[in-house]
């Protein structure tokens, strides 16, 4: 089932439940990152949560397999229904999530791996990390390894979800940042590409930030998002 995510990349709970607010109609799927986690902590999670909205906690966990374990238990109790971990902690590391993020009935959010995250290039992986292989390479395999490790997914760029999906097979979902509508700016981002292009590549979610949040009618511009990629 393809959904839209809005990145609500605010800084404080006022501003995120004001933006919120706005929308009355359909309740959007919201990603909460660091930024707005650190300064709010797990409570803006539960009154979001409260407000209807499905959750994508963009946490992004990388440490020893013990320690990410015992996060991942504790965030499973915030009934959050995404939430994710750095590929490069190992297929150890994803196991070990996997079972701290199952709650005693067996359910869980869905798991997500980031692979590369895009503002890596491959200059720096290969002169800075001495990683040797190409960035789509390094994608490929750690989606491999996700997979193995159980997982449900891997962040990528919509540009990388067809390879995703041809090593991984249609059912690995792939989270695809870097949109933007036909007729806006790129601003920071630059492997980037429109909802409807997203859809045909093979997203099963996108995450839009700024195209909604800076919009002058955000509602208006997450309808287009949710008609251009969903189709409805
Ligand atoms: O405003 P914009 O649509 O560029 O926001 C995209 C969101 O997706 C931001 O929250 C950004 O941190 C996140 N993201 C990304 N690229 C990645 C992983 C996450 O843009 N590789």
């Amino acid at each position: 089932m393809r959904d839209v995510i809005i990145a609500c990349d605010f800084s404080s709970k006022e501003q995120t439940l004001t933006f919120l607010d706005r929308f009355t109609g359909r309740k959007p799927f919201v990603k909460i990152g660091m930024e707005l986690f650190y300064a709010e902590g797990p409570a803006i999670v539960r009154e979001i949560k409260a407000r209807g909205h499905k959750i994508f906690l963009d946490l992004k966990l990388h440490d020893i397999p013990n320690t990410v374990r015992k996060a991942m238990s504790v965030l499973s109790r915030l009934d959050v229904d995404m939430t994710n971990v750095h590929a490069a902690g190992t297929i150890d590391m994803m196991r070990a999530a996997l079972e701290g993020l199952t709650r005693p009935d067996g359910t869980r959010p869905l798991l997500i791996a980031v692979t590369q995250l895009t503002s890596t290039s491959q200059e720096r992986m290969q002169n800075e990390l001495l990683i040797g292989a190409t960035i789509n390479d390094t994608i490929a395999k750690y989606a491999q390894n996700a997979k193995e490790a159980g997982l449900d997914g891997v962040v990528c760029s919509p540009l990388e979800a067809k390879l995703v999906k041809e090593d991984c097979g249609s059912e690995f979902k792939t989270i695809t940042p870097g949109i933007r509508f036909a007729d806006a700016a790129a601003d920071d981002q630059v492997r980037i590409t429109t909802p409807a292009r997203a859809c045909e590549i093979g997203s099963d979610f996108i995450v839009v930030g700024r195209p909604i949040t800076a919009a002058a009618d955000p509602v208006e511009a997450y309808e287009r998002c949710c008609r251009e990629f969903i189709g409805e």
